[in-house]
């Protein structure tokens, strides 16, 4: 079966870093899944984030890619879906104990922090790196069963 190709969402404060990215995917022989924004026009990080979640939830694609200016707040919006488990990512270090550790579907990066080198080797670890499982996935699963904590606490 033919990999599903890697979604990817920003605002406009991520919209530069994205385009860089994609080409980055298309050049390590990704399909790319574009779905927006398109343009420098100020938008609403949430609304991306929702579009990508809805990618992921559809199968589109399995595994995705948020930018907004500091990577924060996409990162927030994304990690309301249950289904999505999303990284800020600084350095390839972080992007590979994401996949290592957490599982992550999801990279998330900062427009405006991170240059493009860095952003790179952070996409790269991010797609290249193997869950480990073992003592993580059950970790993992404790995110999956606290979905919605605020009556226990
Ligand atoms: C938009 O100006 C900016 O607030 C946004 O891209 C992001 O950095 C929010 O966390």
């Amino acid at each position: 079966m033919p990999e599903k190709p890697i979604a990817i969402a920003s605002d406009h404060g991520g919209f530069e870093l994205k385009t860089l990215l994609i080409e980055e995917l298309k050049a390590l022989g990704h399909q790319v899944l574009d779905l927006g924004c398109h343009s420098l026009d100020s938008v609403d990080y949430p609304d991306y984030a929702a579009t990508l979640a809805a990618a992921l939830a559809d199968g589109r694609s399995d595994r995705g890619v948020i930018l907004c200016g500091t990577g924060i707040g996409i990162s927030i919006a994304a990690n309301r879906y249950a289904h999505v488990r999303a990284a800020l990512c600084h350095n390839g270090l972080t992007a590979r104990l994401a996949r290592q550790h957490n599982d992550a579907n999801v990279l998330a990066l900062g427009g405006r922090i991170l240059g493009s080198e860095l952003a790179k080797d952070c996409l790269r670890e991010f797609l290249a790196t193997p869950f480990e499982g073992g003592r993580h996935a059950r970790r993992v699963a404790k995110l999956a069963a606290s979905v919605d904590q605020r009556e226990k606490v």
